[in-house]
């Protein structure tokens, strides 16, 4: 067999996971979420479950995929040692890739959008009225088109490979991102009604701390994580042996929930700019406007109204969105390839294409059928189905596996970790609390 590509650096892969985690998750669900259940209450619950619930999910996936060096099927095949364990481990792996498949498939439909917006900054910049007009408006052909373009950059990607692919452009594209959250932030905070905004999203109201409240907030760190479908997975099998996957599990957790907190100080605070400029930023019941209504309609009033500068606000703006889509994509459909890849004959370009285009028709099957499909294949994959998949990690590798290669694997490149808090509590952890807790709020939010 050819040796299994690995990345490069340690950066390289933090770049990758973080690009993966980081999307629009984020820059969009989180402050949405943030802003519709009681500001900083959330933002306080959500960094418990983050690290409570998410942090030792994620070491779960990281250990199984450097261990197993493959795919989140071959893995928990190989991980199983005996023949039901091991149908358990097809089961939940086949099902994994195709959480990770549909997950790509409504994300590369708003992702879509985003080019869409970045497309129509520059030629309202150009003052091309009539192409900005067909960018903006809803409609199959445009919804179509732009997603399609969307998958080709995907696989463009993916189908060039890990140090190639995958983390050439999230090293390129991570760092821009960053920059231009940075500036975009600095620019709002200068406008009237920023103060605001952040009163809102940092002043905590804790009558809203509602059941339902956690099991949003661990379903949004379990997606933000990209947790449960075989992601994380598959990036730690490329991972070397000689890194501390305690360590690294840290630092993609921390700049994971630390960019999902940054992006809230941009989009509360523009939100009640827009209401200074007279956009109106509350439904009907008296919710914050939330979804795609809020990125589609409240900001686009508030970049228009900022008059020749809110073009390149805009620009801005969607450029950074469709990043942090790209770099969040490409790990979704790196699961179905590296399976494709490893268990087939198929070349790593003949399985994006076929794997690409398959989803791609996904894609088009749930813009056919929008409104009965479009809700439910989220809700499907990220309410019920993260969650679950993430339990089911957890009792690959609490309950299932064999408890010395488990503790073996953390200790390749962490050698003193015996003695520390990690070594005495994750195990047990992640065997006993991770699933009892993720099933609890699942019950609750299935009863509720
Ligand atoms: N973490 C990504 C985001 O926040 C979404 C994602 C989910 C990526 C599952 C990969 C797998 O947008």
């Amino acid at each position: 067999m050819a040796s299994r590509e690995q990345f490069s650096s340690k950066f390289g892969f933090i770049m990758a996971a973080a690009g993966s985690a980081i999307g629009l998750g984020n820059i969009w669900g989180f402050p949405t979420q943030t802003a519709s259940n009681g500001g900083a209450a959330f933002v306080v619950v959500y960094f418990m479950m983050a690290f409570a619930l998410a942090y030792p999910a994620l070491m779960a996936e990281l250990i199984i995929g450097r261990h197993s060096k493959s795919n989140i099927l071959t893995a928990l095949r190989g991980i199983a040692p005996n023949q039901a364990s091991r149908i358990l481990g097809t089961g939940v792996g086949i099902y994994g890739v195709i959480i990770a498949s549909l997950i790509l498939s409504f994300y590369g439909i708003v992702a879509g959008w985003m080019l869409c917006y970045l497309a129509e900054s520059v030629t309202s910049l150009l003052g091309w009225d009539s192409a900005s007009q067909w960018l903006v408006s809803f409609g199959n052909e445009r919804n179509i088109i732009s997603m399609g373009i969307f998958m080709l950059l995907t696989m463009y990607i993916i189908a060039n490979g890990i140090s190639g692919g995958i983390e050439k452009w999230s090293t390129r594209l991570m760092p821009m991102l960053m920059v231009i959250l940075a500036g975009l932030i600095i620019y709002v905070m200068t406008q009237p009604g920023a103060g605001e905004g952040l009163r809102v999203y940092l002043l905590p109201d804790f009558s809203q701390l509602k059941p339902s409240l956690f099991v949003d907030a661990m379903g949004q760190a379990f997606f933000s994580l990209s947790l449960g479908v075989g992601t994380m997975l598959v990036y730690g099998s490329y991972l070397s042996n000689k890194e501390s996957l305690p360590r690294l599990g840290v630092m993609v957790t921390l700049v994971d929930s630390g960019t999902a907190f940054v992006a809230g100080l941009l989009i509360i605070p523009a939100i009640y700019v827009a209401k200074q400029y007279g956009a109106n930023i509350f439904t009907e019941a008296g919710d914050l406007i939330a979804g795609p209504d809020l990125i589609f309609q409240v900001l686009p009033t508030l970049f228009e109204s900022m008059g020749a500068i809110g073009m390149w606000v805009a620009l801005a703006f969607f450029i950074l969105m469709s990043i942090a889509s790209l770099t969040s994509s490409i790990s979704m459909l790196e699961v179905p390839v590296s399976l494709a890849v490893e268990e087939t004959s198929f070349s790593r370009r003949q399985a994006t294409l076929v794997i690409g285009t398959l989803i791609f028709g996904c894609s088009t099957v749930i813009l056919f059928n929008f409104g009965t499909l479009f809700d439910f294949v989220i809700n499907l994959t990220t309410v019920y189905s993260q969650p679950l998949l993430g339990l089911m990690l957890c009792v690959f590798a609490g309950w299932i596996w064999h408890r010395d290669n488990l503790l073996q694997e953390i200790k390749a490149g962490h050698p003193e970790i015996e003695g520390t808090f990690f070594w005495k509590v994750w195990p047990n952890y992640v065997k006993f609390v991770c699933p009892l807790l993720v099933l609890t709020t699942l019950i609750q939010s299935i009863g509720g």
